[in-house]
């Protein structure tokens, strides 16, 4: 069960305008929140609400135009590009709507990837990376290319290489929004066993209702501002162990 003190993310009036020629675009206009440890949060909301946004801010892809944004005690709107490249290097993993895999790589040297910007020797990464694709039920897919792969097959090399290197935060942004609804379960449910396994921090993105559902902390998004908080599993009995054990 999470800790509601234990804050991993606080944002606070945090604002982005988009300038395009003389047309100012309000994407954001002024978010308070707070994401607790360990919690899987769904940024919710139409299309065009803000959630990508967001979510780009809270991982330091983009600077807000006002705010702060505190992460793990540090304050990542006030970094430069260097330090926050070190900063997501070292703390957080991404998942993409449209996975990003190098198409010259197989499934095992994509997931290698995030450990060789930390440095650890080839021998652990791809011990590291077997283990993470078997976990996800590729085993016998290692040596693949992603065009050579179902985009489900995709996907799951993608949670592999967010996981791999134990990253404290993991970012995902409509992560089943090109899989099927079987397909979107199946992925759903790997990364919220390993985020739970881990206690790591997810916040994902989504328009999807049945998506959210996997959430421990929902807050909704409309017109660039938060409409509504909820903690729907906060009383609920403990969650029955998981069927595969993540690594
Ligand atoms: N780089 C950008 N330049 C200008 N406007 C943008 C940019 N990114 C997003 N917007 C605008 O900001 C609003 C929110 O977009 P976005 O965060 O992508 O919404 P969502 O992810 O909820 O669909 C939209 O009106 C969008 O057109
Ligand atoms: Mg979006």
């Amino acid at each position: 069960m999470t800790d509601r003190s234990d804050i991993i993310i606080d944002v606070k009036n945090l604002r982005k305008v988009y300038t395009i020629g003389t047309e100012r675009v309000i994407a954001l206009a002024g978010i308070d929140m707070q994401i607790h440890r360990g919690d899987i949060c769904c940024l919710f909301g139409p299309s065009g609400s803000g959630k990508s946004t967001l979510l780009n801010m809270l991982a330091g892809l983009e600077k807000p135009t006002t705010g702060e944004i505190t992460v793990a005690g540090a304050r990542i709107d006030k970094m430069n590009e260097k330090e926050l490249a070190d900063f997501r290097r070292n703390n957080f993993g991404f998942v993409f709507q449209s996975y990003n895999l190098l198409p010259a790589l197989t499934a095992l040297e994509n997931v290698e990837m995030p450990m060789i910007f930390r440095g650890i020797n080839k021998e652990l990464r791809e011990k590291q990376a077997a283990k993470m694709l078997q976990f996800v039920g590729l085993k016998d897919r290692i040596r693949h290319k992603p065009t050579q792969m179902s985009g489900g097959q995709q996907q799951r090399v993608g949670i592999a290489r967010a996981f791999v290197a134990r990253p404290p935060v993991i970012f995902a942004d409509e992560p089943t929004g090109n899989l099927d609804t079987h397909t979107t379960y199946e992925v759903m449910d790997m990364m919220s066993q390993m985020v739970k396994k881990r206690g790591a921090t997810l916040i994902i993105v989504t328009h999807d209702e049945e998506i959210a559902a996997y959430g421990d902390h929902i807050i909704k998004i409309r017109d660039g501002k938060i409409l509504e908080q909820s903690f729907p599993k906060a009383n609920a009995a403990p969650d029955a162990a998981p069927a595969a054990a993540a690594p």
